[in-house]
């Protein structure tokens, strides 16, 4: 299939001109103006927007969590990303206490075998690291594409794992070229103030946020860089959500640590507040870390400006209100934690931030999935339009508006955290390795044509401001 796209405007983190964009198959092959090659399908994009397919480097898709499992698969999950104009998500597998990275994998590849519409690959979560662990990782880094592990600080007894398992897992990380990502909160003490107020009947879904303290995001933070230096491993702070984490972020950047993080569109667009509304309504905004107060978002979109915050994902882990987040009904810690955003991130950033004058452009496509692409070994082939490339393509129009509501999303979860806000820039057409995926709102491709893709290992030194390389 070779398919011609013209007179668009061609928008990735560093370019914003007018050119056609030739595709062969799965990939670009030329871009220039006035391209006059024939081809299978012509798609005008003119007044529209052509930008590389969103990255969404924070997914969990049919997850296991407090006795229930997320409510998207990889099927309903990757079709309401593409809907939203994302075209890779990397998700992750989990390694129960006691069993192989390698067993996890295999389940994973199960899961999602055969029901993707978009690309996807794999983070691998640690949750204990034996010797033979060691070497699972490295087979994992060298052979299978999965080249970044996530480790918990927060929820004792079930993901958390302790400082001597963190440094173990950082410094093979960095010797191997491979990516710690931390869910950076203390869990212990966290742990002691939900007993402590669950003792005092304080059951109510706005306790979850009232027994996680910023503070104690900043220190998870602080530890996991202080432990990385140690390590001589970089680290990657995942959903972010508070001014102060991102204060230690900036201080160890700008001491040339290679520490990156991402924030997440509900920290950046919803708040405390939230968790007030009446009855159990709050517990649709459970999620860890909880919401902030509101003081905390321009400090975010300042990071986010000043490149201390690179990447902006979504944390995806939906549940649904009716029998899910109910669990909790009567015990704020047993509402299953986290909220659906895959299908919005792409409009609620470049609405929020470009609309709003924040950021330019370019660097929400950057935030969206340059960065993503570079972090986690994906990149040149996604994360860009050039020649080579991946023809992941998101024909964006950025002047047309929608209101997000669950009555129209694709995501299989009966609410939206942002029902009823309308904002600007739409994808309309979405393009996946050179397929249609979605046209104006309605799909086009097939559960299965979405590939495993394996990443590459990764060199994170490079990524940080040369001047500031030690
Ligand atoms: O509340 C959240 N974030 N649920 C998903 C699991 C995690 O910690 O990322
Ligand atoms: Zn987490
Ligand atoms: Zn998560």
């Amino acid at each position: 299939m070779k398919t011609l796209i013209k007179n668009g405007r061609i928008v990735t983190a560093v370019d914003d001109y007018v050119a056609d964009i030739f595709i062969d198959g799965e990939v670009i092959t030329t871009i220039g103006l006035d391209l006059d090659i024939k081809a299978d399908r012509i798609i005008d994009a003119k007044d529209r927007m052509v930008i590389p397919g969103g990255i969404d480097a924070h997914t969990h898709m049919a997850m296991p969590f407090g006795g229930t499992t997320s409510a998207d698969d990889f099927e309903t999950g990757t079709i309401a990303a593409a809907h939203g104009g994302t075209t890779t998500i990397i998700d992750f597998a989990i390694q129960a206490k006691g069993t192989s990275m390698i067993d996890a994998l295999d389940q994973w590849h199960r899961k999602a075998d055969g029901k993707a519409v978009i690309d996807y690959a794999f983070h691998m979560i640690v949750t204990d690291l034996p010797k033979t662990g060691l070497k699972d990782m490295k087979r994992l880094i060298d052979d299978e594409g999965v080249t970044s592990f996530k480790l918990f600080m927060a929820y004792p007894g079930v993901l958390l794992v302790d400082d001597g398992t963190i440094f173990r897992a950082m410094s093979f990380a960095g010797e191997h070229g491979g990516l710690i990502c931390m869910h950076a909160e203390n869990g212990v003490v966290i742990n002691e103030l939900v007993e402590r107020a669950l003792q005092e009947g304080k059951t109510a879904p706005k306790y979850h946020a009232l027994t996680r303290p910023a503070e104690m995001e900043a220190e998870g933070v602080n530890r996991a860089i202080e432990i990385s230096k140690v390590a001589n491993s970089p680290v990657y702070i995942v959903h972010l959500s508070s001014f102060h984490a991102l204060k230690r972020i900036k201080e160890a950047r700008d001491e040339g640590v290679a520490a990156f993080a991402e924030t997440c569109p509900q920290y950046l667009f919803l708040d405390y507040s939230h968790y007030e509304q009446e009855g159990f309504e709050g517990a649709k905004y459970v999620m860890t870390p909880p919401l902030r107060d509101k003081s905390h978002q321009k400090e975010l979109w300042t990071g986010l400006k000043m490149n201390d915050l690179q990447v902006i994902s979504t944390d995806h882990c939906p549940f649904c209100f009716k029998e899910q987040k109910e669990l909790g009904k009567n015990d704020f810690s047993k509402i299953p934690n986290g909220g659906p955003g895959v299908e919005n991130r792409m409009s609620l950033v470049y609405n929020g931030g470009v609309v709003q004058g924040r950021i330019n452009a370019n660097r929400f496509v950057e935030l969206t999935s340059t960065a993503p692409a570079k972090i986690f070994g994906l990149f040149p082939r996604k994360g860009t339009i050039a020649v080579g490339s991946d023809a992941d393509i998101v024909i964006f129009n950025p002047n047309k508006k929608m209101t997000i509501s669950a009555s129209t999303h694709h995501m299989n979860v009966d609410y939206n955290a942002y029902e009823g806000l309308e904002v600007k820039g739409v994808s309309e057409t979405v393009l996946c390795r050179g397929k249609v995926v979605v046209e104006n709102g309605k799909l086009l491709g097939k559960p299965g044509e979405g590939k495993f893709i394996k990443r590459s290992g990764l060199n994170l030194r490079q990524q940080m401001p040369q001047a500031l390389v030690q």
